[in-house]
């Protein structure tokens, strides 16, 4: 089996850029699997059509081009949206699912980071983490985001916006967002990029070094 590392989480947990500081420091390749959603979410709005009508999301989510997630158009707080509401849809994830498990094939190893890659993505991955934060902290960060986009973004809307995701996220029938059994927790709050960052790796190391050991064959 592949070295797969799982980082799901909270909406602006802070998982994307654990994920990418993870990949880089094991040369592995990196995939944010909410930038395919977002990607289908874009498709549904640039068609004119509506992300709660579960035919336009299928059939944006059906074409999506995956190297088209460095779009800036994706990460508005509008595309955030539209993504929380297509990813409800049992086709939606279904047509997501083979690129992402191809992904995760990847040599030598790959960090995929979203809501459900430690669950049904890849439920045999070799570690994985759930990052979360309090919802003021990560509203903040995504407020600091955004800006750094160009964006005039307000953090009062921010923080409400979060709450709705984490509840549509967490309380929809596929696929919620919740830790893997297996998942090693993560609370982010009080960290810093540099102390979250060497926190997840000493969670992941080992799991790293015993897939490494156990002998092949
Ligand atoms: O960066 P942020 O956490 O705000 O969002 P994201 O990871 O880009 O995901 C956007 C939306 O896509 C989430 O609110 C989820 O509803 C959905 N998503 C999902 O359902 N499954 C994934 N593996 C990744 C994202």
């Amino acid at each position: 089996m592949n070295t797969v590392i799982a980082v799901d989480g909270t909406a602006a947990s802070g998982k994307g850029t654990l994920a990418k500081k993870l990949a880089a420091h094991f040369g592995f390749y990196h995939l944010d699997s909410g930038s395919l959603y977002r990607l289908a979410a874009l498709g549904v709005i640039d068609a004119g059509g509506d992300p709660n009508n579960e035919a336009d999301a299928v059939k944006a989510a059906r074409v999506i081009d995956p190297s088209k997630t460095d779009d800036v158009r994706l990460r508005s707080a509008e595309i955030g949206k539209a993504a929380s509401l297509v990813s409800v849809f049992p086709p939606v994830r279904a047509a997501l699912l083979d690129y992402q498990r191809a992904f995760a094939g990847r040599k030598p190893g790959a960090v995929i980071d979203g809501r459900d890659i430690g669950t049904v993505v890849c439920p045999d991955a070799t570690a994985k983490l759930f990052v979360d934060a309090t919802p003021e902290v990560r509203a903040h960060r995504r407020w600091l985001e955004l800006k750094s986009y160009g964006q005039a973004p307000d953090e009062a809307q921010i923080f409400k916006e979060i709450c709705e995701r984490d509840e549509r996220d967490t309380n929809r029938a596929i696929s919620p967002q919740k830790p893997a059994a297996d998942a090693a927790l993560l609370d982010t709050s009080q960290l810093g990029i540099d102390a979250a960052f060497a926190a997840a790796l000493a969670l992941v190391q080992p799991k790293i070094e015993a897939l490494r050991a156990r002998p092949r064959g």
